[in-house]
């Protein structure tokens, strides 16, 4: 790995996450265009949702959906650290290249999905054990197909859903609405140095 951190390369809980300025993001860049929906580079509250998964991990080889998933960091973490089938998931069809390129770089198997999460249906959610996010839910108009998106997921036998945020009010609207209905842990998370993140961790189920 030493020889793929660079300076243009962050080592993000033992995962090489390339910066914007690398000269493969830059080719991507080129290549595809500008993300759409702020898909356009590894966000913080990836390195949250990552903390609080290493202290109340995924059961290996869980199935694992991870939705909003930009460059797909969380879920890239959890197929090589625990063993896990995931999907990566993004309404923006230009981030899941993205996405691929990193798993590549760390050298895991994942599988990508261009698909708006309001149209995750339930047989679809029945394929897998857990959902997890970071920082998706940042317009109001996201806070009623998310917490419909957690009654899906509990109908349809998902084990858990995990989603992180900076700490915006429609991340807070959509969690107190989930903690109202189902039995959830949702606090206040800090990732300590080097990450030096902080934020909230919504855990249902
Ligand atoms: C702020 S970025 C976060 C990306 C990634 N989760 C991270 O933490 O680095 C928000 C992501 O959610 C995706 N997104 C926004 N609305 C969506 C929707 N309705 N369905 C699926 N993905 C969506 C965007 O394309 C973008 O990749």
């Amino acid at each position: 790995m030493d020889q793929i951190v660079d300076q243009n390369s962050r080592n993000i809980f033992g995962m090489v996450v390339r910066k914007n300025t690398h000269k493969d993001i830059r080719r991507l860049k080129k290549q595809l265009g500008v993300a759409t929906i702020h898909g356009n580079k590894f966000w913080m509250s990836t390195s949250l949702l990552i903390d609080y998964l290493q202290v109340n991990p995924p059961k290996p080889q869980m199935k694992i959906l991870e939705i909003g998933c930009g460059w797909g960091i969380g879920g890239i973490y959890c197929a090589k650290n625990y063993q896990c089938e995931v999907t990566l998931l993004d309404a923006d069809a230009t981030v899941l290249p993205y996405a691929q390129y990193h798993a590549d770089i760390n050298e895991v198997s994942i599988n990508t999905l261009q698909l708006r999460y309001e149209k995750i249906t339930k047989a679809m959610l029945g394929e897998y054990d857990m959902v997890i996010a970071s920082d998706i839910c940042f317009w109001d108009e996201m806070v009623k197909p998310l917490k419909l998106l957690v009654d899906r997921c509990y109908n349809s036998g998902v084990q858990r859903v995990v989603m992180t945020d900076p700490g915006r009010q429609p991340f807070r609207d959509m969690a107190i609405q989930c903690m109202e209905k189902y039995a959830a842990f949702y606090e206040n998370w800090s990732a300590p140095h080097p990450y030096n993140t902080s934020g909230l961790v919504l855990d249902i189920g």
